[in-house]
């Protein structure tokens, strides 16, 4: 499975990708990590494993599709079978984006469709839930709202900052993105007119 990761911070997810190839649990390459952010540490960390990578800033730009349709050529140049949208804090542009729908993944911290956005452990413990989490989605022009593929539920405990609850979503993230993108290398994943399929069966 040919990968390309959006980024554009910390870069833990892309780091869990890189670990799982590097230990064999996943049949994948990445082929090119792509950030708006040329102080991303998400860069370093691709360089350090051997993977190419590059910043683009959208200042360079006047408006946000011609920022994203060059971002686009850079990432269709790395040839992906899919695209992985990975702590990626800009939208997208919706035409720019038509063309790669079904291919293009995002992983956000809530339980989607709750708290969509920016802050979601913030707002997660402002409307006082009990149970919150992280989604692995395809992405649509919707913000944060294609079809979900898979999640994983936390429990929020009593004392629980916005630090403490970050950090407990973030560690079941990497192990749900990482055998997600299993699924997609094993092509058991794929989006369809009426939705997500597994095993060839609707979700
Ligand atoms: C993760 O919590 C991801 O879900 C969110 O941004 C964060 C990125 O973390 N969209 P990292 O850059 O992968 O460490």
């Amino acid at each position: 499975l040919r990968l390309a990761v959006l980024a554009s911070g910390r870069g833990s997810n892309l780091q869990a990708i890189l670990d799982a190839i590097a230990a064999q649990r996943l049949r994948a390459v990445v082929t090119g990590v792509f950030s708006d952010r040329s102080s991303a540490p998400v860069l370093q960390r691709a360089r350090e494993a051997g993977v190419a990578a590059a910043s683009l800033s959208p200042r360079g730009f006047a408006t946000r599709p011609d920022f994203d349709r060059a971002l686009f050529a850079r990432v269709d140049a790395a040839n992906p079978d899919l695209i992985v949208c990975a702590g990626y804090m800009r939208l997208l542009d919706p035409d720019v984006l038509a063309p790669h729908v079904g291919r293009l993944v995002n992983i956000h911290p809530s339980l989607l469709p709750a708290f969509k956005g920016l802050h979601t452990h913030r707002q997660a413990l402002a409307a006082g839930v009990s149970g919150h989490g992280a989604s692995l989605h395809f992405v649509t022009a919707e913000l944060d709202g294609g079809p979900v593929i898979a999640q994983v539920r936390v429990p929020v405990h009593a004392g629980d900052d916005e630090a403490s609850l970050a950090a407990r979503v973030l560690a079941r993230e990497h192990p749900l993105l990482v055998e997600t993108l299993r699924l997609f290398a094993d092509r058991r994943l794929a989006l369809r007119e009426d939705g997500v399929h597994f095993d060839g069966h609707a979700l």
